[in-house]
């Protein structure tokens, strides 16, 4: 039985006042949900006091990305021990907005999830292709390359530890959600590509999330594709009602 997580990317926002302030309220308002994973990413400089608040609650805290050296003279970087240190149990790597911006490539994301595994850290590894890449009918040699890059010489047992983010770039912070057909499209491919290069063990157990303008309005229709395993939510995270009711479909559709 795969588990069904539901992580909110807060990306740039929250002062660490405002993020006490959100992850206080959704502590209370989800202390009584069971049977999906919690996960909350703030910035780094909100870690720890974060983490601080979910101590023995039911949400995880998570990061954003991290540099897959453990430790020297790396300025500005952070490694996974140091996350695991401020109490992360989660990491989010290669988000289309760090392929993008920070042009990290598919081998800066394998050895990034590499060091995440071996911090012990859960990694939540994004894919996903662009709108021009979906016109010219290249989604599954993206999709292809990306996670072949990211799991290269990995083991089953290491694929299974990681938990993959199907993002269509074009449905990120744009309002355009993929349609839950698609969206079933996108996970069963990937499962498809894990199970030709491990086994069939390793494309039907992996966790595989949906992210791109999850709101609560569509959160019910995408979980009920059997393929997808909860969401990773970026805009509507930072919105404690919007993130609430989102888990709540998932406990709903999902438990
Ligand atoms: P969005 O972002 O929900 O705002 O589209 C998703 C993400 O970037 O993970």
């Amino acid at each position: 039985m795969r588990k069904t997580v539901v992580a909110g990317n807060w990306k740039l926002n929250n002062t660490i006042a405002e993020s006490i302030e959100l992850v206080t309220l959704l502590k209370r308002e989800l202390s009584d949900v069971e049977g999906v994973e919690i996960v909350v990413c703030p910035a780094f400089t909100a870690l720890v006091e974060v983490g601080e608040v979910l101590l023995e609650s039911n949400i995880k805290l998570g990061a954003q990305d991290l540099f897959w050296e453990a430790r020297g003279a790396f300025t500005g970087e952070v490694s996974g021990a140091l996350l695991r240190d401020a109490g992360c149990a989660y990491v989010i790597i290669g988000h289309s907005e760090r392929r993008q911006y920070f042009h990290e490539s598919d081998e800066d994301v394998h050895k990034k999830t590499k060091a995440a595994l071996e911090a012990g850290l859960t990694p939540i590894v994004c894919c996903g292709e662009t709108l021009d890449e979906r016109m010219s009918e290249k989604t599954q040699a993206v999709l292809t390359r990306q996670l072949e890059g990211a799991f290269k010489g990995f083991s089953s047992a290491e694929v299974l530890r990681c938990v993959i983010a199907y993002e269509p770039v074009w449905a990120i912070g744009t309002g355009k959600v993929a349609t839950p057909r698609e969206a079933e499209e996108g996970h069963l491919f990937i499962r498809g590509l894990l199970g030709k290069a491990h086994n069939s063990t390793v494309g039907s157990e992996t966790v595989i999330l949906y992210g791109g303008s999850v709101r609560p309005e569509n959160a019910h229709e995408l979980l009920r594709k059997p393929d997808v395993d909860g969401f990773l939510v970026g805009g509507a995270s930072l919105d404690a009602e919007a993130f609430v009711q989102i888990v709540r479909a998932s406990v709903e559709v999902k438990v």
